[in-house]
């Protein structure tokens, strides 16, 4: 019998999780490792960077990036561009700090002018992206300025946004395990990424 899942080492299927919150093993850490797995279900390669442990200046709206090709800073975020730029499928994990993302994830993503320039944005154009974004309010509408935020960045780089996995309630850490609902969400979300990424979600 034929197979009908899509084999990620065939297709050249990969998927790169970045975790913004500096709490390791929590919350954030847990969805974005879920979503990686269900990937790995469905044969993708997966690679995972916590930006606690990355070097990132801050952006200063310098555009060498524009002018020269490159950013100014010789940090950790050169190896991020490269890894954003190879994978298909990109996930972006942060916890809600104070209704927005929080500073490690704001830093990561200031430095998206980068593929804001001329030659880098096909590095982004048309790639996938997924959202993980735990909070502690039962609210849903308390993720609104970031999902916001999050929206009008992605559809500004002409990336697509696959699914959102707003999980809402949840605040110790790796409280978010208790949710078996969110965390099979999380999984399929990751395996039909990988298979079938035309198909986009609102998922919370
Ligand atoms: C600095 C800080 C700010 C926070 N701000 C909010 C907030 O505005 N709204 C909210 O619902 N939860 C807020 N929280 C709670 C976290 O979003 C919540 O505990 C989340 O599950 C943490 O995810 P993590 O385990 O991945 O770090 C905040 C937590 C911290 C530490």
């Amino acid at each position: 019998m034929p197979l009908s899942l899509v084999d990620g080492r065939e297709s050249g299927r990969n998927i790169l999780g970045i975790v913004g919150s500096p709490r390791r093993n929590g919350n954030t850490d847990i969805l974005v490792n879920k979503i990686l797995e269900g990937a790995r279900s469905a044969s993708a390669v997966t690679d995972i960077i916590h930006l606690d442990e990355m070097e990132i200046m801050q952006c200063d709206g310098c555009h060498r990036c524009w002018g020269e090709g490159n950013c100014r800073w010789k940090d950790d975020m050169l190896s991020i561009y490269e890894k954003i730029a190879g994978c298909d499928v990109l996930v972006l994990g942060t916890p809600i700090y104070w209704f927005g993302p929080s500073a490690m994830m704001k830093a990561c993503l200031d430095r998206f002018v980068y593929f804001n320039s001329p030659h880098a944005r096909p590095m982004v154009k048309g790639k996938v992206v997924i959202l993980a974004i735990p909070f502690e309010d039962t609210e849903l509408g308390t993720a609104d300025p970031l999902v916001a935020m999050f929206e009008r960045s992605i559809e500004y780089l002409e990336m697509e946004l696959f699914a959102m996995l707003l999980v809402p309630g949840v605040t110790r850490r790796g409280e978010v395990k208790e949710r078996q609902e969110q965390m099979d969400l999380a999984f399929e979300v990751g395996r039909a990424a990988v298979s079938d990424p035309r198909r986009s979600d609102r998922l919370s």
